[in-house]
Formats: C-alpha cells, structure tokens, sequence
C-alpha cells in the first residue's frame, strides 16, 4: 500500500510495547499537557489516537510554547511507560522526544475537545461543528456511514445494479412535503425544485431499460424537522424491472444482513412481516418497536354496553404495564394523559393492581357484571398498571400506540443492542389530509391491490395499496411500493385525488407520456441512510451522523445559513422581496 505517512513514520494510535527501542516521527494535534516541572506530558492526537510524548529540559524551549490543539511534530524513542495506562492502544509505552516543532499554532479553542457529551452544549458544537469533528466519537460515526455506503455499493454491484445520478435542479415531485426552490436567472420568474426523492427519474429509468437501478441519493424537503429528520438528508434509492415483490424483498433483507454483517458483525437478522391494519391494531404505530412487547389488547366487547357514554360501543384499547404500578406518579401518569391527548384521544383511563384490587380513578367505570372479564382479557398481576383509551379505532389505537412508547422510554424496555426488524405490508391507497382532501398514502404512481378497487369510488379508504415500508426499533427505515405501470390504473388513482387532466399534464406530463411507451413492471424503494446510521451508532439524534447538519428551524449555526443576498443578485433572478414578519 501507497505510504501516505510523509513525514512521520507511525500515526497516533499504532504503537506498543512491540515497537520499544524504535525512533519514530509523529504528527498531531496536542490534546493535553501536564506540567511536571522538569518533565511535560504531551497527548499527542491524530484520526487513529492517542500517544504520550514525554518531553524533558533538552526540548523545554519549544515544549513551553505548546497550548492545546497546537498542531506539532516530535521524535524520539519509544520507551516503556512507568504508569500504564490499559484504556488505550497505546497506554503501555510513551516516546522519550528528543526533538519536537510546533507546525502550527491554534487560538484558544472555543470547544473543549473530549467525548464526554455534556461538556459542551449543542448549539455551541454545532457552531465549532470543523473542532466538533476533531472528538473521536464524531469520527467513528463518519467512518461508520462512510463504510455503511461501501457495504451498499459493494452488495448491489455485485447483484448487477447500476448507480445512475439523477439531477439536483428538477421539477416539484409529487411526495408530499414542501419544494425548496431555486430560482432560474435565465428564465426568470421559474424555479426549480430540488429533488424531495429521485421518484420520477428511477421510474423513467425503468421505461429505459436499466432494470436494476440504485443511487446514494441527497435528498430535499422543506418540513417540520424532527428528531429523525433533516431538510436535506440522503437515501439509498432502489429501483428494479421484471421482479416478483417476494425476491425483491430479499433482495433489501440481503442488504441489511450485509450492513449488519460489516458493522457490527451481526448475522441472526430476521424480517417478519406484518399488513398494516394488524400492525396498528397490536401496536398503534406503523413503525412498532417489537423489541418489547406490551401489545394493544381490545377491551371493546366488556364496554359494549357500559353506563358510561363514553365506553359503550366505542372502540377500546388497552396496555398492560408489568409491574409498572409503582413506577409511574400521579404527575407522570398525568403526562401519559398528555401524550395521548395530543393525538386526539378525549382522555386515558387508568388502573393500579394492587393487593387484587383495582385502584385509581378509572376503577370505578369497570362495572361489577364486567370485572372477570377484565381481567381475563387483559391478565394483569398485582403490581401492574393498565392504562386504556376509547375512541373511534383509528383514533384509540394511535393514542394508546404512542402511550405505549411512553410508558416503555420510562421503563427503558428497549436494549440498544437488539435489532428487530418489521415489514409493513398493504398500506392503504388513500388517507385524508387534515383539510379533508383525499390524497394517496404512499405517492400516486403505488398500485393499489386489484381486489379492491371496488372500493375506489365509495370507500377509499378500505382500498389497499401494494405500498411497504421496512421499520427497525421504532424508525421507519424505507418506503417503496410496486408502481403502476398499466394506463387504466394509473387514470383511476389520479382521478379519485382530484387531479384534473390539466394538473396531470402540468405536474407530470412528461412523465405519464413516457409510462405509454412501453413500460416494464416495475418496483422500487428507498431507505434513509442517516437513520440506518443513527441505529447503528446508538444515537436519537440524527444530527449526530451529518457533519454538517442543520438544526431544528433548518439553519446551520456555522455558516449561518439562510442568509440575505445582494439586491443586484435578487434583480438577475427578477425577484422582489415580499418579506413575513
Ligand atoms: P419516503 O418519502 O418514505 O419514500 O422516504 C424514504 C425514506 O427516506 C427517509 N427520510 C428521511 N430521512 C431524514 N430526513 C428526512 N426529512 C427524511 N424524509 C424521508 C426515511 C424514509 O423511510 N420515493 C419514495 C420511495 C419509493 O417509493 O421508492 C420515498 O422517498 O427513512
């Protein structure tokens, strides 16, 4: 291999006591210095570690010029430490420095440069993101999403796909969040619109004839931001012609064994499958956590005619919290309330088993003729907390879904190290939006389930749609779907979210005429990598694995961007600026 150590003979993590008795040059930043008096310590740091530089009079005249993150060069020997340090690589050995330079010298870093994650607040990382880089925890995830996409591009080369890019300036694609825009100089007045995903052009790239198609894609949408979402963030993008859904799935399951497999050694993955409606029916999310279990169980039928109005024939969803009873105050059981007010349950009813009584508020709207039953449905022990909903099934099962992630966070019920993945299987075609439009759940080029399109005209929302998505630990991982390749299909859908012929020609004109000219059945999906990443290095902050990211109102504190622009450069795009306070 190419030596690409000019200048210096060993990096910064490498040596041991194997390496006594050796001059060696190193390169590095200056991490820590202890004064001794006669001696200086040095922890001299580079990308591979940590090595300590032991520096006496002879080289006193530079070694005191030296302040952290001063970038130096020493030479000496490496000797046999004194006091050993076992955490490190190279903690048994040290160099005895006969000669040492300063390279270059540094201000007074404004981050301290360590792994201890509440040194520093993020904000302030993120300001100094080129110094927050520097920590080795920072690096190791960027090493790790670099080898997550050598795995990709190794596995589908070898399956025969084809890594086709597709443009960054494009035309509004139909996924469902905001544009970002770029105005046109030359057309002025028009704008392009930066890709929220490669759809169309992996589409078109099947009419083509590629077959087997993939991309490292950057992606852009301009939503709210969450935890798991960053306004331009980077998927690995699958298309593929002439396949049957089943190889096509193990085609993504042979991928995930193949990055498990290279990061993390991991080779007992298992991808069950599950439709949507059971999903939500077990978990009140389509995007469960299987790592632990606490399923929804129904309490409908023992409610059927209760006295309370707001039981009876309403649709009744239960938790059984083991041995949460007394895990949970009064506040916090409270907070549950909050969670699951917040989507759209009227309240949430709670018991506490205790001493074979049912304790709390709610005890009392579990009549006398109904308490066996309670209790053999739901099998609680003392010490358990149940907790339960009523509403319309959408609304209870969502409700006590996300009360279920909560009561787990608390109880920490899921270990970071156990992966289980989920299929989700048969989306339905159409939901409403919250303005009452009908639109397609997935993206209106899904195929639909051809044994309901009978629905189509008067119940759309039972139509089922050959849309999945592949969640893992509570993330949706990817989406795709079998596209629609036949003409009729393709009409129908269009036609029942209200898209006139005109909005069909002008939103995707180009596109529905090149689907005439002969277009293969066709499949596709894209799975978000920094999500892949956040997983497998253990974080919730998807931040954590973009170097460069964007915080929570979509601007970068480091370059400070989005920023005004020139008055000359807004007249070369003929824009006004019409500004909202
Ligand atoms: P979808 O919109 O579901 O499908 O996106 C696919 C996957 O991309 C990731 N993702 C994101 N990651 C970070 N930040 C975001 N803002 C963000 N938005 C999405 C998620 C998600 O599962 N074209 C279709 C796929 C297809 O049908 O082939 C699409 O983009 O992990």
């Amino acid at each position: 291999m190419m030596n690409l150590c000019k200048n210096r003979t060993h990096n910064n993590g490498e040596l041991t006591l194997s390496d006594v008795g050796k001059i060696v040059e190193l390169k590095g930043w200056c991490a820590k210095k202890r004064n001794l008096g006669s001696l200086v310590f040095i922890d001299i740091r580079d990308k591979y570690g940590i090595t300590q530089l032991r520096c006496d009079e002879a080289v006193a005249d530079v070694t005191s010029l030296i302040k952290t993150e001063y970038v130096i060069y020493a030479k000496g020997e490496v000797v046999e430490r004194e006091s050993k340090n076992k955490n490190i690589p190279t903690g048994e050995i040290e160099i005895d420095v006969k000669e040492i330079k300063i390279i270059n010298a540094s201000e007074q870093p404004p981050i301290y440069i360590t792994d201890d994650p509440d040194a520093v607040s993020e904000n302030v990382r993120l300001k100094y993101r080129y110094l927050d880089l520097r920590r080795k925890s920072m690096q190791d995830i960027l090493k790790l999403r670099h080898n997550v996409t050598k795995s990709v591009r190794s596995y589908f080369d070898e399956l025969d796909f084809t890594e086709v890019e597709t443009p960054i300036l494009g035309k509004s694609t139909p996924e469902g969040a905001r544009d970002y825009l770029v105005p046109s100089r030359i057309h002025n007045g028009t704008f392009y619109a930066l890709p929220q995903s490669p759809q169309i052009f992996k589409q078109l790239l099947m009419v083509s004839g590629l077959e087997r198609y993939y991309q490292i894609a950057r992606c852009f949408r301009d939503e709210d931001l969450r935890a798991d979402r960053q306004p331009e963030f980077t998927q690995i993008d699958v298309e593929v012609s002439f396949l049957d859904l089943e190889t096509l799935f193990g085609v993504f399951e042979g991928l995930f064994k193949r990055i498990w497999k290279d990061a993390k050694g991991i080779d007992n993955l298992e991808f069950p499958r599950m439709p949507w409606r059971e999903v939500m029916d077990k978990y009140g999310s389509d995007k469960p956590d299987l790592r632990y279990d606490m399923q929804l169980i129904d309490l409908s039928h023992i409610f059927k005619e209760s006295s309370f109005e707001f039981l009876n024939n309403k649709c009744v969803k239960a938790i059984v919290a083991k041995n949460a009873a007394n895990s949970f105050t009064r506040k916090e059981v409270d907070k549950l309330a909050d969670v699951a007010k917040l989507f759209k349950a009227k309240g949430l009813c709670w018991v506490k088993v205790n001493n074979d009584t049912l304790e709390g508020p709610s005890a009392k709207l579990i009549e006398e003729s109904q308490k066996v039953a309670f209790k053999e449905t739901l099998n609680y022990e003392n010490g358990d907390l149940v907790l339960f909903v009523a509403d319309e099934w959408l609304t209870s099962v969502t409700a006590m879904g996300q009360v279920r992630i909560a009561v787990a966070k608390k109880l920490e019920l899921a270990d970071p190290n156990v992966f289980k993945f989920l299929w989700v299987t048969e989306f339905p075609m159409y939901e409403y939006t919250d303005d009452g439009r009908l639109q397609a759940m997935h993206h209106p080029f899904t195929a639909y389930i051809e044994e309901d399109e009978k629905y189509i005209e008067n119940e759309p929302l039972k139509v089922r749609s050959n849309a999945y998505d592949l969640v893992l630990n509570g993330y949706e991982l990817g989406s795709g779907s079998v596209r629609i390749y036949n003409q009729e299909m393709q009409k129908k859908v269009f036609e029942r979210i209200g898209l006139s012929e005109d909005d069909i020609s002008n939103k995707f004109g180009f596109f529905v005429e090149a689907l005439k000219y002969g277009t293969p059945p066709h499949m596709g999906m894209a799975f978000g990598l920094e999500r892949i990443c956040m997983i497998l290095s253990g974080t919730n902050n998807i931040r954590d694995v973009v170097a460069f990211p964007k915080i929570q109102s979509a601007a970068d504190l480091m370059n400070e961007c989005p920023s005004r622009v020139d008055e000359d450069a807004l007249n070369l795009l003929g824009i006004k600026l019409n500004i909202k306070e």
